[in-house]
């Protein structure tokens, strides 16, 4: 990792920032797709979490909150501590923060299928063959009837109608697609298939600069 991926949040800090109107964007489907799981226990899982920022403010502030196992992946323990941190002033207990490879299929293999799969910030940062594999792979992370939520910035080429595509050939139905005019690119598809087992020792992408 070359990046400074801690750094990278700063543009939280500004409200008026794309990164923000994303943050905001893909917190309203979190909330919403936790407004609309079953009852009974929920299983979320978050790849390349960084500070957690989408999954613990909503959770901490959600009825369901403590129906949630939620595991964060996350590769710079910086970044880890601030999930963690913010995860336990939540008194969120069920939430567990790994400083790991998010791109290995072992990381999730006792927390799959899952109800919730966050896979933001994550397909602007490696191949187009890796989304289409992340992808693919979605359909063994995320239960029948669970969310997928993701991210992609529409700038050119604007990946994101292909990624649907890819969505669609694995099972899932479209949710929620920003616009290109939003300029935010969050995407949300439920999976309305059967998950396939997770393979073990797979790595799903990997970062490029
Ligand atoms: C673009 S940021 C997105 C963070 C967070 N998902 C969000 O949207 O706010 C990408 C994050 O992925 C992390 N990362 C990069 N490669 C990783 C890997 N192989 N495994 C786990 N985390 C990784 C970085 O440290 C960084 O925090």
């Amino acid at each position: 990792m070359t990046r400074d991926w801690y750094g990278w949040h700063d543009d939280y800090e500004d409200p008026g920032s794309a990164l923000s109107r994303r943050l905001a964007e893909v917190r309203l489907r979190v909330g919403q797709a936790l407004d609309a799981a079953p009852p009974g226990p929920l299983r979320a899982i978050s790849l390349c979490a960084g500070q957690g920022r989408d999954l613990i403010p909503v959770l901490a502030a959600h009825a369901r909150r403590d129906d949630v196992t939620v595991r964060l992946v996350e590769m710079d323990p910086r970044n880890a501590e601030v999930a963690r941190s913010a995860a336990r002033t939540a008194g969120l207990s069920s939430v567990e923060v790994v400083v790991g490879d998010a791109a290995r299929t072992d990381a999730y293999a006792d927390l799959v299928p899952a109800d919730l799969v966050l896979v933001c910030g994550v397909f602007g940062n490696v191949s187009e063959a890796d989304i289409r594999a992340t992808v693919r792979h979605c359909a063994a992370l995320c239960a029948t009837g669970g969310t997928v939520c993701w991210t992609r910035h529409r700038r050119s080429p604007d990946l994101v109608p292909t990624i649907c595509g890819w969505f669609a050939a694995e099972g899932f139905a479209p949710v929620a697609v920003s616009s290109p005019a939003d300029g935010v690119g969050v995407g949300v598809h439920r999976f309305l298939g059967e998950p396939r087992p997770l393979p073990t020792g797979v790595t799903m992408f990997e970062f490029v600069d």
